[in-house]
């Protein structure tokens, strides 16, 4: 039908989903490590470059992805990206490379065996 999209064209190009979960220490968990000023970053950049709303990006809360020893973690669909990042320059790097650019950040890449 005209005017209506497709199944093969998503709503959003991509979605970055952050884990702010918090467990209970010793346990590894994402809020223990900056998730929560982040995703915040990550929305406002997302935001500032323009890049956020249908058919672009879209910077989601996500409860414990299960990958807590990576902490904290992100993962970018449909690519299927999973990152563990450090500071608020990494962010900008996703953002930029990535979430802008389809390209992956290699650097940042959350190792294939990081588990809960
Ligand atoms: S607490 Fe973040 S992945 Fe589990």
């Amino acid at each position: 039908m005209a005017g209506m999209s497709s199944p093969a064209q998503p709503y959003f190009q991509r979605h970055i989903f952050f884990c702010l979960n918090e467990r209970a220490a010793p346990q590894a968990c994402c809020a223990g490590h900056g998730a929560q000023e982040a995703f915040a970053h990550c929305k406002k950049r997302v935001k500032e470059l323009g890049l956020a709303g249908p058919g672009k990006v879209r910077v989601n809360k996500a409860g414990c992805l299960d990958r807590c020893q990576g902490a904290p973690v992100a993962v970018v669909y449909p690519d299927g990206v999973w990152y563990s990042y450090v500071d608020h320059e990494d962010i900008d790097e996703i953002v930029e490379s990535h979430l802008k650019n389809g390209q992956v950040v290699e650097r940042l890449l959350l190792p294939a065996d990081v588990g809960r």
